[in-house]
């Protein structure tokens, strides 16, 4: 089995899966409204095919970026030398966000689309946090957002493979059919997901980890890492966290 979004099938099927359900755009309008316009670098982790990042460059930010995922990144390139972007290797790199490394500062550091959760061991998350915390100038800020952990759905077991949603295979057209399965570990807060692609009478398994994080868990760590002038949302529209929101998105300053 392959891990989170390192395999070829995700990467090619990873656009039509964030436009399947309107957060994609959502992220997308807010963390454009963060960043354009700023002077300094940007830089967003994790951003897998550059379904948020072709835009930015499109939009004149100086962003960078990295992903941990070659078959990912793959796409990114491909897309971006097609848009003229000729020096797209230089700016986009196949880093870890434990341990990423850069030689300069940015103003502003993004973390969309749930990517964080995919750091599954708090020393992981202090380690990234602390490295953030190090690449950002003064003020400069970390913008991220993840879901508000629901303890009514992470209880409910499921025993069968869900449907998720019928993709096309842009090389050969050919239906990849996206089922999935949870297995939640309460006591280390880690969601197993199964992920099940079916094409062509082959099944194709890829696991994903993620762990979730509670409101109060990430304050802290936020404050264990040294950030300041926390705030967190409910909503892309920056209306409070309330019990029916479904969203933590937050800002943090060092
Ligand atoms: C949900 S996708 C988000 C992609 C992109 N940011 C977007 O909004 O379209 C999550 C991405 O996180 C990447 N990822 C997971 N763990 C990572 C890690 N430790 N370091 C860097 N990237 C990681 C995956 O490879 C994947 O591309």
């Amino acid at each position: 089995m392959d891990k989170n979004y390192e395999n070829k099938l995700w990467a090619l099927i990873y656009e039509q899966y964030d436009k399947s359900s309107d957060r994609g755009e959502l992220e997308y309008v807010f963390y454009l409204n963060e960043i354009k316009d700023i002077k300094g670098k940007v830089l967003e982790i994790a951003c897998g095919t550059g379904s948020k990042f072709l835009k930015y460059l499109e939009n004149g930010v100086d962003i960078y970026g990295f992903d941990i995922s070659k078959e990912m990144l793959e796409i990114l390139y491909q897309k971006g030398f097609e848009k003229g972007f000729s020096n797209i290797k230089e700016i986009i790199t196949q880093q870890n966000m434990a341990n990423f490394s850069y030689p300069f500062k940015f103003s502003k550091i993004l973390i969309p689309a749930r990517s964080f959760l995919h750091l599954t061991t708090q020393e992981d998350q202090i380690n990234a946090l602390k490295n953030i915390y190090d690449h950002l100038e003064d003020k400069g800020q970390l913008i991220l957002n993840f879901f508000k952990p629901n303890l009514k759905s992470l209880v409910t077991k499921t025993e069968e493979y869900d449907f998720f949603e019928e993709f096309i295979n842009p090389n050969n057209n050919e239906k990849i059919k996206l089922s999935f399965k949870n297995q939640v570990d309460l006591l280390k807060q880690i969601i197993a997901i199964d992920w099940k692609f079916e094409t062509e009478g082959k099944e194709y398994h890829s696991e994903m980890k993620v762990r979730w994080i509670y409101k109060p868990e990430f304050e802290l760590l936020l404050k264990l890492t040294g950030f300041n002038n926390v705030k967190v949302y409910g909503n892309f529209d920056k209306t409070p966290v309330t019990k029916e929101s479904n969203e933590l998105i937050w800002i943090a300053e060092k």
